[in-house]
């Protein structure tokens, strides 16, 4: 079977690794991909907004399934587009990526089918969401942009200045541009979070493993929200909040999907937040996570392409994944001056001879002159597996110290 992932980040990095060991893979190939993928996979410079090029791509090469990565090909509609043409996707229809491009949508969708998430208003305009911060006397309050802002469009406002302080940069000074057009108002609340990823073909889903993310910059979750520093997977959870999370979540985003004629086949994900009332849905994402994906794919024993195969084709139905039982963490090394303005071009030493179970998984960097260099905000991770989670931790750790480039930021508390 001939495999097209879309996508560049160590999120493909880490999805073409584990599709590259599958005994039914013919060829990998990865658009745009990167210089670490090209080691993995054929990069053809074609762009992932170019549907045409890209099916064009597919005949060419027979590709069987292509797998999206990322979420703004998702949101174009470039599973409808290839669908249509009878090339089969893995990644879900451009209605369905609404469940993350848009969060009142998504948190509509959650209200209509009872999923338990936190109380929420949408506000149309500064003004409206003035008036409702002046009647507000419950802080903390969260304030979301609506559309897709990396994973930064959400701030938890301690206080009334800072709840419109986040209004004036959304709505008016459009920090993350269209994208605050809207905001979502909403109930704060408290507990471990966990990200819950499940594979479906609209029918059937498959719980891949727990995972959690760490999504500050510095140890302790202090400093400034970024896309992600690490993942450690898997995470135990009570059989209780298990029970809920398939029935309450996942069963019911399935049936909301199919009442409201939404096509979907890949993979849902949902942020959770472990609160005292059981987990609530923090948002949805309709991609992998990144860097949960890191986390995730080695502890994975199955093949899974034959799975993201059955999600594509609607058979989904009764398959298992088996995992290996031991514990990966990741994490990941940050450019200087992430997350604002990152550093780029710095040159990476020490990438090479990693010993068994540590996988490096490439994010931002390009090769120049046979070399590594530095070329994104989010520039590698390290991902460890062990027995358990002290052990992945310290090989993951020791890993790091041995690659260097200049202005590295890492956490020290990954998996902790
Ligand atoms: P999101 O992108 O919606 O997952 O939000 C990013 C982060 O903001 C989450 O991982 C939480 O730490 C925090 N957050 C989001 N929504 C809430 C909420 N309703 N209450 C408390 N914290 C939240
Ligand atoms: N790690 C969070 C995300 O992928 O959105």
């Amino acid at each position: 079977m001939n495999v097209l992932i879309i996508g560049s980040g160590g999120r493909e990095h880490a999805l073409a690794w584990k599709i590259k060991q599958s005994p039914v893979l013919g060829k990998l190939h990865c658009i745009p991909g990167s210089a670490a993928i090209a080691g993995l996979a054929s990069c053809p410079e074609i762009r992932q907004d170019d549907h045409d090029g890209i099916y064009g791509y597919c005949l060419a090469n027979a590709v069987d399934l292509v797998v999206v990565g990322p979420e703004a090909p998702l949101a174009k509609g470039l599973p409808d587009f290839l669908a249509a043409k009878g090339i089969k996707v893995f990644g879900p229809s451009q209605r369905g990526a609404m469940l993350e491009a848009s969060k009142q949508f998504a948190k509509e969708f959650m209200r209509r089918n009872d999923i338990p998430t936190a109380d929420f208003t949408p506000l149309y305009s500064a003004a409206a969401a003035r008036e409702r911060i002046a009647a507000n006397r419950r802080y903390p309050v969260v304030i979301k942009a609506d559309g897709l802002a990396a994973g930064k469009g959400v701030r938890v406002c301690a206080d009334e200045a800072e709840a419109l302080a986040a209004v004036e940069d959304f709505m008016e000074k459009r920090i993350f541009g269209g994208s605050g057009s809207k905001v979502i108002m909403e109930e704060f609340l408290t507990g471990p979070e966990v990200s819950v990823m499940a594979l479906t073909d609209g029918e059937s889903a498959m719980l891949l493993p727990v995972s959690r993310d760490h999504k500050r910059l510095k140890d302790g979750d202090k400093g400034p929200n970024t896309g992600g520093m690490g993942a450690i997977c898997p995470v135990p959870l009570p059989e209780e909040d298990m029970e809920t999370i398939r029935t309450a979540v996942i069963r019911r985003f399935l049936d909301g999907l199919k009442r409201e004629r939404i096509p979907y086949r890949g993979v849902i994900y949902a942020g959770l937040m472990l609160t005292p009332d059981g987990p609530k849905v923090l948002e949805f994402n309709v991609r992998f996570g990144d860097p949960e994906t890191q986390a995730i794919m080695p502890v994975i024993k199955s093949d899974l392409l034959p799975a993201l195969c059955a999600c594509a084709e609607g058979r989904l139905a009764g398959r298992e994944l088996d995992l290996t039982g031991e514990t990966c963490v990741a994490v990941v090394a940050a450019a200087a001056g992430y997350p604002e303005s990152p550093v780029t071009g710095r040159p990476i030493t020490g990438l090479y001879d990693q010993p068994a179970g540590v996988q490096v998984f490439h994010s931002g960097t390009s090769s120049k002159d046979g070399g590594y260099f530095t070329s994104g905000g989010r520039v590698l991770c390290v991902s460890a597996c062990a027995a358990d989670a002290a052990l992945a931790r310290g090989k993951a750790y020791e890993a790091m110290r041995g690659i260097r480039f200049e202005g590295m930021q890492y956490r020290g508390d990954i998996g902790l």
